[in-house]
């Protein structure tokens, strides 16, 4: 890090991702809880092209709290991130006009794919320069809900029952594929419900629950469409959605669980009763649980962390059935930071309020870069 007196920070958002207007509204959650005492951002938006372009503060912090109003101001200049260290090993920017600008760490408020599943992790890896939340490997495997649930299944996390699929064999054999998906439904039940998911996404995007068999191809054509590789779960009928929040690398601790309570009949926390319709979820902190189950809970987010090579920051969501079962769902490494976001919310109950959160999260990603720094590169 250089010796003056901020920590320049670069807040990456937006994204070549269906998630770039949530993205847009966490930035501006983070950018407005920096402590301009010790930090200065650097603002960069990622157009849907892919393009980064500085973005002005004012107009970030002036935007729309509404996803389907919020942009990124497209007549900025571009800015690139050096793909390589500068001279004195310190991560640099080529702002407009072709200098090179330092910077310390990088705090990437992405969702979802190329943002939140390694690929900007590896960018900023090559970068030299330290970054917030998880590398590479755990953002992959938190972003991939099939290769997530087999590390959990191996750290025997609770999951409720899955099949994974695959492109290639629903072009071969749909047929079959519709067998196994609807073995899913629960003993007793007929049919379903059944939840469909494309395997990399979010903001459940692409993802639809088919109560009816005659609604099943319709649901993973549509998934398809989204990825290559897609995901079916039994669906838990009474669901309660419990989420907790994990902050730390070796050490990480745990927030009090929270709770989505989802306002449409059916229980589905759609895109739409995530971000668009006021009343499509409330937030409930903490949420209604015993000590035991609400410790169940911490544990569980935990150990779900480390199994899946987290750090820094996640958000651990998961189910509570009816009969007081407890199933990890997923993580999500980037979690939301919008004004009504859960991770932050979660942490405010906990006694860390917005400030401070980020204020960590950056020292956390600054210690890790100075461990990394000092691993050996020559046997
Ligand atoms: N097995 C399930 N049983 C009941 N509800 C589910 C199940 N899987 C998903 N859901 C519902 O769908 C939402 C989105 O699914 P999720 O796996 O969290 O995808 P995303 O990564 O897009 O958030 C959940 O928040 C929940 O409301
Ligand atoms: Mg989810």
């Amino acid at each position: 890090m250089r010796n003056s007196a901020k920590v320049r920070v670069a807040v990456l958002f937006g994204g070549r991702s269906a998630e770039h207007e949530i993205s847009l509204l966490s930035a501006r959650f983070v950018v407005e809880a920096l402590d301009r005492d010790r930090f200065e951002p650097v603002l960069i938006g990622i157009d849907k092209a892919g393009r980064w372009l500085l973005q002005d503060e004012a107009l970030l912090l002036g935007a729309a709290r509404d996803p389907r109003l919020a942009r990124l101001n497209d007549a900025m200049p571009e800015i690139a991130l050096d793909a390589h260290p500068g001279p004195a090993g310190e991560a640099t920017l080529t702002v407009p006009g072709g200098a090179r600008s330092p910077i310390d760490v990088v705090f990437p408020v992405l969702h979802g794919p190329t943002g939140e599943d390694g690929c900007v992790q590896g960018l900023l890896e090559l970068a030299g320069v330290p970054y917030v939340g998880s590398g590479v490997l755990g953002s992959a495997v938190g972003m991939d809900k099939d290769v997530m649930k087999r590390l959990l299944r191996e750290a025997e996390i609770p999951l409720v029952p899955h099949v994974t699929l695959r492109r290639a064999a629903w072009d071969r054999d749909s047929g079959a594929c519709l067998e196994q998906i609807a073995a899913l439904s629960p003993a007793g039940s007929g049919f379903g419900p059944i939840f469909v998911k494309p395997a990399n996404l979010g903001s459940s995007v692409g993802v639809r629950r088919v109560t009816a068999r005659a609604e099943l191809e319709a649901a993973v054509e549509h998934a398809f469409e989204f990825d290559l590789k897609i995901v079916c779960e039994q669906g838990i009928e009474g669901v309660r959605e419990i989420e907790c929040a994990v902050l730390g690398d070796d050490d990480p601790i745990a927030s009090v669980p929270g709770e989505i309570v989802v306002g449409h009949a059916d229980g589905f926390y759609s895109y739409a009763a995530k971000y668009i319709d006021a009343e499509g979820a409330t937030i409930r902190i903490p949420a209604d649980l015993s000590p035991a189950e609400a410790n169940a809970v911490q544990l569980l987010a935990l150990r779900t962390f480390r199994a899946l090579e987290a750090s820094g920051m996640a958000r651990v969501d998961l189910f509570l059935a009816p009969d007081r079962s407890l199933y990890v769902n997923e993580i999500n490494t980037i979690p939301g930071f919008t004004a009504i976001s859960m991770y932050p919310k979660l942490w405010e109950a906990s006694g860390i309020p917005a400030r401070e959160l980020i204020a960590r999260l950056i020292a956390l990603a600054l210690a890790r870069g100075a461990r990394k720094s000092r691993l050996r590169t020559s046997a």
